[in-house]
């Protein structure tokens, strides 16, 4: 069951660097961050990356000098995380429905909201909400296209996208991703949503 901590926590135990970790920051965290600033991101606010792993993306957007929580329910995910970037980070094992976390500036999403099984989006969605302070920002790349696998990561088209996230969100943007890693070139589109209200 994917809900669960011990369904990911055995694949980092079994696999050691499970499939979709790249042993580094997805590229797409520059080209997010680089869109977001003017859509107002503020340079060195508080984010916090979901689903973090191993802690690639986290330490990368704190090199870019943000205040960074990296945020995973798999222990051996964030012992992992620790093991590679020490405390540069903030890392918090934690499950991401937990009704009470944050706030936060911003949620920098690379394969959490598609690893969740679709029925869950809506809530998932909730929670980012729920975690950001007002106005604060959903940073997220999702795949329109898995290459037929069956889940997770589960593929979700972009006018879909924007219809779930409009419930919680004013869509600033979303478009494709331009510089996908190229294990996932033209596979990849990415979202930037502001919290009503
Ligand atoms: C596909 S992995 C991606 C890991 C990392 N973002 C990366 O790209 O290497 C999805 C991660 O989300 C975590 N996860 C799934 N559901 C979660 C939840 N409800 N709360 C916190 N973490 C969760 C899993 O433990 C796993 O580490």
């Amino acid at each position: 069951m994917t809900t669960h901590p011990d369904y990911w926590n055995q694949l980092y135990r079994d696999e050691g660097r499970p499939g979709w970790d790249m042993d580094g920051e997805t590229p797409l965290v520059r080209e997010l961050v680089d869109l977001a600033l003017p859509l107002g991101l503020r340079p060195g606010s508080q984010l916090v990356v979901p689903g973090c792993g191993y802690g690639h993306d986290a330490a990368a957007l704190e090199a870019q000098g943000f205040q960074v929580t990296g945020l995973d329910f798999a222990p051996l995910a964030i012992q992992g995380a620790m093991h590679r970037y020490g405390d540069r980070v903030a890392w918090s094992q934690a499950d991401w429905f937990t009704t009470k976390l944050g706030p936060w500036d911003a949620i920098f999403d690379h394969t959490c909201f598609v690893a969740m099984d679709p029925v869950r989006r809506p809530a998932y969605l909730e929670s980012c909400a729920a975690h950001l302070r007002p106005g604060g920002l959903w940073l997220a790349v999702l795949f329109h296209h898995v290459n037929g696998r069956p889940g997770p990561p589960h593929a979700i088209s972009q006018p879909e996208a924007r219809k779930l996230a409009e419930a919680h969100f004013e869509v600033l943007h979303l478009d494709e991703a331009q510089n996908s890693h190229p294990r996932r070139a033209g596979r990849e589109f990415l979202v930037i949503g502001r919290k009503r209200g």
